[in-house]
């Protein structure tokens, strides 16, 4: 169990307070299926352009002053489509991380997965493994891919271990909050997020990052996933800025 600490540091707050972008943003990436779909071609065909997409966003980041991005790549839930349509999906994981760990290694970008490593194959899992090592001494973005991940997978995972530190005494009911449970989360080191997009028209969040988004600010925007662009990211940013927060407060 690592601290929130590892990652945020006074420099990070100080650089925060003087912008008005996200620092975090987590994008729910729909849209494949229809876009397909629309052209006449088999689901996958989609698939293949949205993970086309992930490159150019994940490269404007540093100059749109996001220092963190969390993509939807596969749910918990999304089992329950055709298993061709899964075994695609999952050759197409392996084939992305095979074939963009140099560039993502040599542009600093640091990857880590989320999600239930539990379900997935050997050989999936060992190439996520050699990614996140690959770029573990990285400090550009941060990119964090859910790979079969559901929040409440997350929430419930969490829960059993910190039941199993009280069990074991290293951890007293009392010091239960909402401090101590994020901690045993798998996004522990991950400050929540500020901007959540999902792409395709659809206005719900289909349990993704259930606990950290309880403050986000939300954009639902019709453009199906294939056709997201780097530009369409700049633009929602700059609208965060103009955004009110409060959290619950008045403003003096
Ligand atoms: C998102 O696109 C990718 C995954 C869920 C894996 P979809 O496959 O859900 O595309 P639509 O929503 O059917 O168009
Ligand atoms: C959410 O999209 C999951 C991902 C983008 C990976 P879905 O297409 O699975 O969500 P629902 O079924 O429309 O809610
Ligand atoms: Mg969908």
């Amino acid at each position: 169990m690592s601290s929130k600490n590892d990652i945020g540091t006074d420099s990070d707050a100080t650089e925060e307070q003087e912008r008005s972008g996200p620092r975090h943003v987590a994008i729910i990436m729909d849209g494949n299926g229809r876009w397909a779909q629309a052209r006449g071609r088999p689901r996958l065909f989609g698939h293949h352009a949205g993970a086309k997409r992930v490159r150019e966003v994940v490269e404007c980041c540093p100059e749109l002053g996001v220092k963190y991005l969390t993509i939807f790549a596969f749910s918990t839930e999304n089992w329950k489509r055709t298993q061709v349509e899964i075994s695609g999906l999952m050759s197409l994981f392996r084939r992305y991380i095979s074939k963009e760990m140099k560039a993502l290694a040599a542009r600093n970008v640091r990857v880590r997965f989320i999600g239930d490593r539990l379900r997935l194959d050997d050989k999936l899992v060992r190439l996520m493994d050699e990614l996140e090592h690959e770029t573990e001494g990285n400090d550009g973005t941060h990119l964090t891919i859910a790979l079969n991940y559901g929040g409440r997978d997350e929430v419930a995972r969490a829960t059993k271990r910190l039941a199993e530190d009280v069990a074991t005494g290293l951890l007293a009911p009392e010091d239960v909050d909402e401090e101590t449970l994020p901690r045993y989360l798998d996004t522990h080191v991950l400050p929540d997020p500020d901007l959540v997009i999902r792409t395709s028209g659809e206005a719900r969040i289909s349990n993704f990052l259930l606990w950290q988004s309880a403050y986000a600010e939300y954009e639902f925007i019709d453009t199906l996933w294939p056709d997201f662009t780097a530009e369409e990211l700049g633009r929602l940013c700059r609208s965060y800025g103009t955004r009110d927060r409060r959290f619950g407060a008045v403003k003096k």
